[in-house]
C-alpha cells in the first residue's frame, strides 16, 4: 500500500519562512535590515492570511510596493499570477527589480506610478495595499478606490492592510515611525469604521474586517473587500 504524503502545516510554514529569509537576503546593507524588520511587522501569519484571500491567477497589483518585499513574496507563492508593484519612489523600485532578478522571480514587475493620479488601464484580478493609503491624501485615496473598483474583474478582490486610529497610543507609535521613514508625506489615518463605510460606498461587498493584532504595538487592520459578481 502506498502512503500519500500530505504536506504538514509545519512543512508549509518552513517553506514560507525559508522564502522570507531568501527575500531578505536578496537585499543588502540597511535595506536588508529594513526588510528583516518589515517581515517581523508583517509577519508570516499575516502574509499567509493575505495570500489565501488573493486569486491564484491573473494580474495582481501591489499598490505602494516600496522595495518589493511582499510583491516578491506573493509572486513566489502564486506562480500563475503576475504581480505588478507600483510605487512613486524610483529608487525603491530599482532595488526591488534587482532583488527579483537575484531571486529569479519572473512573474513580477515594478512600475513607477504616483497613486494620487494613476488610473488602472486593464482589468485586474486582485489588488492589495500594505500600509500605503495613510500616505495618500484622503480625496486621492477615495478616488483611487473608485478606479480600482471599476477595473477589478467581477468577483475580484481587494485587500487593504492599514492602521486603525485606536488605541491612540499605538497610533502615536505608528505615526512616529511613519514620520521617521516618510517625513514628506501628508499622513492621513482612518478608523476601521471609516474604512468600512468608504469601501461600502465605493461598491465593495461583502467587506470583512480583521484585526491583525499581536505583540507588536501596531493597530493593524485588514479589510477583505469583494467586488460583487
Ligand atoms: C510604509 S511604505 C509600505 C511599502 C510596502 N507596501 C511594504 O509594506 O513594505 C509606503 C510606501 O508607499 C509609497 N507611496 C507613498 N505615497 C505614494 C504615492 N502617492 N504613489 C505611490 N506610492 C506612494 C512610498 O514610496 C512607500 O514605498
Amino acid at each position: 500500500m502506498k502512503l500519500a504524503i500530505i504536506e504538514s502545516p509545519q512543512d508549509k510554514y518552513r517553506l514560507k519562512r525559508d522564502l522570507a529569509a531568501r527575500i531578505i537576503a536578496a537585499y543588502s546593507g540597511v535595506i536588508r535590515l529594513y526588510a528583516f524588520v518589515r517581515f517581523k511587522i508583517i509577519h508570516l501569519r499575516f502574509l499567509e492570511e493575505m495570500e489565501q484571500y488573493l486569486p491564484d491567477e491573473g494580474d495582481l497589483l501591489d499598490l505602494g510596493c516600496g522595495f518589493g518585499l511582499f510583491a516578491l513574496y506573493i509572486a513566489a507563492c502564486k506562480p500563475n499570477a503576475r504581480v505588478i508593484g507600483l510605487d512613486v519612489n524610483a529608487r525603491r523600485l530599482q532595488i526591488a527589480r534587482v532583488a527579483a532578478a537575484q531571486l529569479g522571480i519572473r512573474n513580477v514587475e515594478f512600475i513607477q506610478r504616483d497613486l494620487r493620479d494613476w488610473r488602472p488601464a486593464q482589468p485586474i484580478a486582485g489588488a492589495y495595499a500594505l500600509d500605503v493609503f495613510h500616505h495618500i491624501p484622503l480625496e486621492s485615496g477615495n478616488r483611487l478606490l473608485v478606479d480600482l473598483f471599476a477595473h477589478l474583474k467581477p468577483t475580484g478582490r481587494f485587500l487593504l492592510k492599514d492602521i486603525d486610529t485606536a488605541p491612540r497610543l499605538m497610533l502615536a507609535f505608528t505615526y512616529l515611525l511613519d514620520v521617521l521613514m516618510s517625513p514628506r508625506d501628508d499622513l492621513a489615518y482612518r478608523s476601521a469604521g471609516a474604512w468600512q463605510r468608504q469601501l461600502a460606498a465605493t461598491g465593495f461587498a461583502p467587506i470583512y474586517l480583521h484585526f491583525l493584532w499581536d505583540l507588536m504595538p501596531y493597530p493593524h487592520i485588514l479589510l477583505i473587500c469583494d467586488k460583487p459578481a
